[in-house]
């Protein structure tokens, strides 16, 4: 059944991947080690513990440079994309997309990050996969950096703590605009910036076990993030006088929080979540650190070293649109320590009783989308592009071959359900592209079995299969989905 459909015209319907889940190929053609080259599978993992997912330490690094066995590090063979692009193009074209959202390795550029002159073959692939994509009439939509810096980086200079990154950034970002400004018009800087707490050693390659305490950690890591949004602002006004169509948006991940009850204090303690989850588009897109920071620094000893003009910088060079991505909301409550807790894509928090959960344990709200647009466009009146959504599922393959990921249809109908009434609302929404739209590694616990696709990628968590690609019901009920630009959900 078609409906009359809310979405605007020449909305960007997609799907979004990242270089070190997908591409593989991570030393091939001149490419650096990069910190997603060191993320180990580990079986016995808690998939709902978030947080020790993530953890990287010293000895991890050390071991992961001295192996000589790649099977526990998927990151590195992803799903092959780096030789199968064409294909996989091919069948994001019949699906009908208007866009794809991939991201550059730093690494293949750069291999360490500070050489004087880029590899030439890091940048012809990319040309070629912006070309392919361009003859396929799919916009590109380019992420900078989605959690593939230089390992060297992480080595030798602390990561994004030295100031010289920025520098080795800009430079990396430049090369970029110059190569593809005829081929590439919307780009982001760099993925879920305010991951920096969650994750810090993939998102700022700091090593947090490197510093003496937790303060020393968080000093650390604020100076890094100065430093990233320094960079993202000299990238954002390079690339608009590179290209002059461009459009750069900042991106984040929407966490949003709701309040267990009505009692005052748990509004607070739900409010305090949220409002540090617009830090990083309040810098980014306003243009200034927000007071709220500034007191909590002040009061908590932490000094951010900035240059002269670095408050000129982010205030001159501000984002065009909001990218984000949205999984799962959260709640707060003062009572936290007697409540049942669920995982997700942020640290624990307290189950909301009204929602589904994942199998991986995070809480399934459509309606939660609709709240985010509406936040965030009513704070910061710019166009929002929800480039990061969907459901992490195993998936089984029927003895015909066929997938019948219903769950999964589900799931998309209901937020695109979501995304209409928002944009009747009133929000300015330029594009959605799925999370992932074609199963590749996961990125917190490196599994493969947990797929997001509507392409099924025959490989397991070890790396076994053909690596042959086949079409889920998903693919087919998206298809549909693009063709009537939303109006056809059933
Ligand atoms: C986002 C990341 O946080 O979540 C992606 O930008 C990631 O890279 C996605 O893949 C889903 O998380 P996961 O851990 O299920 O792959």
């Amino acid at each position: 059944m078609t409906n009359k459909t809310l979405f605007p015209e020449g909305f960007l319907w997609g799907g979004a991947i990242a270089a070190n889940q997908a591409e593989g190929a991570w030393n091939i053609d001149g490419k650096g080690m990069s910190v997603a080259d060191i993320a180990m599978y580990k079986p016995d993992i808690d998939i709902k513990d978030y947080v020790k997912q993530w953890h990287i330490g010293l000895e991890d690094i050390d071991n992961a440079m001295k192996a000589t066995e790649d099977a526990y590090y998927p990151k590195r063979r992803g799903i092959d994309f780096y030789h199968k692009y064409k294909e996989d193009i091919a069948l994001f074209k019949e699906m009908g997309f208007k866009t794809l959202r991939v991201s550059i390795a730093w690494a293949r550029i750069f291999p360490n990050g500070n050489e004087e002159k880029p590899n030439e073959k890091g940048l012809k692939f990319y040309e070629d996969l912006f070309k392919e994509l361009r003859e396929s009439n799919i916009e590109p939509l380019v992420t900078l950096s989605h959690y593939e810096m230089p390992l060297y980086l992480v080595n030798n200079y602390d990561g994004w703590v030295s100031r010289d990154l920025v520098d080795m950034f800009v430079k990396y970002a430049k090369v970029c605009f110059e190569r593809y400004k005829g081929l590439v018009k919307y780009w982001l800087t760099f993925n879920e910036i305010d991951s920096v707490f969650r994750h810090a050693f993939t998102t700022l390659g700091v090593v947090e076990d490197k510093y003496a305490n937790k303060k020393e950690a968080e000093k650390a890591i604020y100076q890094a993030l100065h430093h990233q949004f320094i960079a993202a602002a000299l990238a954002t006004k390079y690339c608009h006088k590179i290209i002059s169509n461009s459009q750069v948006g900042c991106m984040v991940t929407k966490t949003l929080t709701y309040p267990e009850t009505c009692n005052p204090d748990d509004i607070i303690l739900a409010q305090r979540d949220n409002r540090n989850n617009f830090i990083y588009t309040d810098v980014q897109v306003l243009g200034e650190y927000p007071r709220y920071l500034l007191n909590y620094l002040k009061k908590n000893n932490i000094e951010i070293k900035m240059n002269e003009g670095d408050e000129a910088i982010l205030k001159q060079y501000t984002s065009d649109f909001i990218a984000f991505s949205y999984y799962m909301s959260m709640v707060q409550s003062v009572n936290a320590e007697q409540r049942e807790k669920v995982g997700g894509n942020l640290v624990t928090g307290v189950k909301n009783p009204y929602l589904p959960i994942s199998e991986w344990g995070w809480q399934v709200d459509p309606k939660g989308l609709r709240v985010s647009l509406i936040d965030l466009y009513d704070r910061y009146r710019k166009p929002l592009w929800i480039v990061e959504n969907g459901i992490g599922a195993y998936d089984k393959v029927e003895e015909d071959g066929s997938i019948n990921d219903d769950y999964r249809i589900e799931y998309f109908r209901k937020h695109f359900e979501q995304i209409g009434l928002a944009i009747d609302e009133g929000v300015e929404c330029m594009g959605y592209t799925s999370w992932a739209c074609i199963d590749i590694v996961s990125a917190s616990t490196s599994q493969m079995s947990k797929r997001y696709g509507f392409i099924y990628v025959d490989a397991d968590d070890l790396g076994n299969g053909t690596y042959k690609r086949s079409k889920k019901k998903s693919f087919y009920w998206y298809k549909k989905v693009i063709s009537s630009n939303g109006a056809d959900l059933d």
